[in-house]
């Protein structure tokens, strides 16, 4: 495999670190140790989290592009759109963004705090459209490329999520190699992974990076997306793409590709009553912050499949932190008693 080819600018601080929850631990059944690797401390850009590890890869070809507009979508609560926006304040370009109404969510303050305030704050030009939730290329993502060269600007676009980029996947390889070196430190090997999945590039990327040594399918994708085939397919798609751009050297099969939808309830960026009760015991137990939309249905995920037996007696098991906690001030009603 070969990530070092290709050009990283970077955005992050570094190697992350990789924390153990006893406490959380201890709360669920099976004898099981649970870590978590804090891709949401990865940054002192906005709050950090995990597009920067993919836009690390990104950068370095917008850049030779000769672009001076950075171009991308989300909804309206979008991490990906902030964290777009942290980068083009960060590298020195302008930033367009269609902000969708992705959410059925009617929190008196949801589009004008949290991430929506950041990007704001950062300079970014952020439009809201009143379409609904869909992963893929969008007309409206399409029509602000369109409109950033009509008013003689130089755009380079970023689909949602960083995904669908050919080199969306390359930053979650990255991760992957980086949880092999800490293991050599920690000496073990976790059993499991876990990761929220949404756009794809993040889990895909750690499937690619996994199946150097055999464990993609230990990387369990907890679905937040709530349309899982289309969500899965995409997957599919950047393992295939990424692996011929490292040469992994085979095929990634079928199997080896694991998503469980049955926590994306009730949709896309609404919590269930168990999501937020996975969000308060994390934060009760160990002061981790997960959100509604992203982390809390992940961790909402590793609860129940250890209270089902999921896990073998003893396993170690590592959660992805991915970030996504300035979402969850557009939430505050759920949360008004804790
Ligand atoms: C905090 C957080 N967790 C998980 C995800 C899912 O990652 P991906 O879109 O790469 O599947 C996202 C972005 O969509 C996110 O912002």
């Amino acid at each position: 495999m070969n990530l070092k080819k290709f050009k990283r600018y970077p955005l992050t601080f570094g190697v992350t670190p990789i924390e153990h929850l006893p406490r959380l631990s201890r709360e669920l059944q099976g004898n099981l140790e649970i870590y978590a690797k804090r891709d949401d401390c990865n940054s002192g850009l906005a709050f950090g989290g995990n597009k920067l590890r993919k836009l690390e890869y990104i950068v370095p070809d917008a850049i030779d592009s000769g672009a001076d507009t950075l171009v991308s979508i989300g909804g309206v609560q979008s991490n990906h759109t902030r964290m777009v926006a942290a980068t083009a304040a960060k590298i020195g370009m302008k930033c367009r963004l269609v902000q969708e109404k992705w959410v059925p969510h009617y929190d008196g303050v949801y589009d004008r705090v949290g991430n929506i305030l950041l990007t704001r704050l950062m300079g970014a030009d952020s439009r809201l459209v009143n379409d609904g939730f869909d992963i893929g290329i969008r007309k409206s993502y399409e029509e602000a490329i369109q409109a950033v060269k009509d008013e003689g600007g130089k755009p380079y676009g970023i689909p949602a999520g960083a995904s669908v980029h050919k080199y969306g996947g390359l930053g979650y390889v990255g991760f992957a190699e980086e949880v092999k070196e800490q293991e050599k430190e920690l000496g073990f090997k976790f059993d499991y992974i876990i990761v929220c999945v949404v756009t794809g590039s993040t889990h895909a990327g750690m499937i690619v990076g996994f199946a150097d040594d055999n464990r993609a399918d230990r990387v369990i994708g907890i679905d937040a997306s709530a349309t899982y085939e289309q969500t899965r397919s995409q997957v599919k798609q950047i393992v295939s793409n990424t692996a011929k751009l490292v040469e992994l050297g085979r095929e990634i099969k079928d199997d080896e590709i694991i998503i469980n939808p049955d926590y994306a309830y009730p949709s896309y960026g609404v919590p269930s009553e168990e999501t937020n009760d996975a969000i308060r015991l994390a934060a009760k137990t160990e002061g981790m912050i997960t959100d509604p939309v992203y982390e809390g249905k992940s961790m909402q995920g590793l609860i129940d499949l250890a209270k089902k037996k999921f896990f073998p007696d003893g396993s170690k098991i590592l959660y992805a932190h991915l970030g996504g906690a300035p979402a969850i001030n557009g939430y505050s009603y759920y949360y008004k008693d804790g």
